[in-house]
């Protein structure tokens, strides 16, 4: 699907019955069935569709894939393990590339940042529950119970768990579900279009909006406050840069009141900002922080929760004896595949300088991005790093289907952007070139144009 060329209405090669019991995560099931869009292989900065038209990733897989798809290293270091060792329980027993991934983690990403401890999960969601348990817990291991409250923020999103999506803030993630998790309330969003348009990388207007934390410290009071979790920058909502200060002020009114920060990093993590972590690029030290996806490049599904080491501590020193400390894991925490993968991936960006690089390119990002301002339907550019958000003004009536119309008009040009409510939303793997830069903005410019 590389410029000039482009795809068929449709590439699947799948017969319908195969096609339907499959039931697809976040997919318009029914229409997606009725005209299905296949990719079959990957590498470095594209995807092939099974007809063998080539599609520039503009979206990293998910966020996910920094490095670039099937890094030789990465799939070697799996296919050594696989053979190797394929599974090992860390319940009471251990492998040896789990400890040596948290070291490295630890020791190599996090330097001085006190969040030297690390539990791996499965995926985001099970980092973000993680976290939050850990957060009730330690309030409680501490002996103050009564702090039972987690406050997320309005337009987040902390994955799919029941913990995740009482924090979390979309509405359509939230409405079937009955009662979230009780105890749970929100900060209002950082974004506001009316101040913020066409900022280019953190928007000066809306540090004020921490000032809402006090509001609920007063409304509910501290002492029943365990912690706060916010995106550093909110990716699923639609890249919603935190404005200048913010963080660092929710930072202070935490240390205020005993409330653990929590960042959900699953995005930010591993270079998206241009470092190893969104905690490094504002700055701002959480107590826990939660990430995924680049954890492991997505080769292998995996997540993590760092906390800080007097969370861990505390955990150490309330449990009597030779007790279990923490209730909590997974059968595929520290899978052995994972942690290969994991291994492998640090070493990539390492030697690939992917974070220096990510962080170099980021104002090529910025300004060929902010080309589009003036192109129909625009009504807002945002960025940082190598994020970023291109959103439109929704057609009357049908919510997200003009920007879901630009996705596959660009798709059938050869670029894979994502779509989320009204926003196309951008993430290159790190390894992008600024030609392949040029070729996103440029297919986005004849998608807006094409699109009614
Ligand atoms: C900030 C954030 N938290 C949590 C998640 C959930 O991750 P997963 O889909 O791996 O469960 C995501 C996924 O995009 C995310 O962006």
């Amino acid at each position: 699907m590389s410029a000039p060329s482009t795809a068929p209405e449709t590439n699947c090669n799948i017969d319908q019955a195969t096609l339907g019991a499959f039931w697809m995560p976040f997919t318009a099931n029914k229409a997606f069935k009725r005209s299905p869009r296949i990719l079959a292989k990957a590498k470095g900065m594209h995807y092939w569709t099974e007809d063998g038209h080539k599609v520039l990733d503009g979206t990293a897989g998910l966020w996910c894939v920094n490095a670039g798809h099937c890094n030789e290293r990465i799939v070697s270091a799996i296919q050594k393990q696989a053979a190797a060792l394929d599974f090992a329980p860390t319940f009471n027993m251990g492998h040896p590339l789990a400890f040596e991934y948290a070291h490295r983690l630890c020791q190599e990403l996090m330097p001085g940042k006190g969040l030297d401890q690390v539990f791996f999960t499965m995926c985001g969601s099970t980092a973000v529950d993680t976290a939050l348990k850990v957060a009730l817990a330690y309030h409680k291991a501490r002996g103050e119970g009564s702090r039972f409250r987690l406050i997320g923020r309005e337009r987040a999103y902390h994955g799919v768990g029941f913990g995740g999506i009482s924090v979390g803030g979309m509405l359509p993630n939230r409405r079937a579900f009955g009662p979230m998790l009780p105890g749970v309330d929100h900060l209002r969003t950082t974004y506001d279009r009316e101040h913020q348009a066409f900022s280019k990388g953190q928007p000066e207007w809306g540090a004020h909006l921490a000032e809402d934390l006090e509001r609920l410290v007063g409304l509910h009071d501290a002492s029943t406050i365990a912690a706060v979790i916010v995106e550093p920058v909110s990716g699923s909502a639609g890249v919603l840069v935190p404005p200048c200060g913010y963080l660092k002020r929710l930072r202070e009114i935490c240390d205020a009141h005993g409330i653990l920060l929590i960042f959900d990093e699953v995005i930010t993590a591993f270079g998206r900002l241009g470092k190893g972590m969104g905690a490094e690029y504002f700055g701002v030290i959480p107590d826990m922080v939660t990430c995924a996806k680049g954890l492991t490049n997505a080769a292998v599904p995996a997540g993590a929760t760092f906390v800080q080491k007097h969370v861990y501590d505390t955990f150490m020193g309330a449990t009597p004896g030779d007790g279990i400390e923490l209730f909590h894991g997974y059968t595929y925490s520290g899978h052995p595949l994972a942690m290969a993968a994991g291994l492998a991936t640090l070493d990539v960006y390492q030697d690939e300088g992917l974070f220096e690089r990510a962080a170099a390119l980021a104002p090529y990002w910025e300004e060929t991005l902010h080309a589009l301002k003036g192109h129909p339907h625009v009504v807002d550019i945002r960025n940082l790093g190598l994020m970023g958000a291109v959103e439109l003004v929704p057609r009357a009536g049908k919510p997200g289907q003009r920007a879901f119309q630009v996705f596959t008009t660009a798709l059938h040009k050869g670029v894979m952007v994502r779509v989320t409510g009204e926003t196309i939303a951008l993430s290159p793997p790190l390894i992008v070139e600024k030609g392949q830069i040029d070729q996103i903005v440029t297919t986005l410019s004849q998608a807006l144009h094409e699109v009614a």
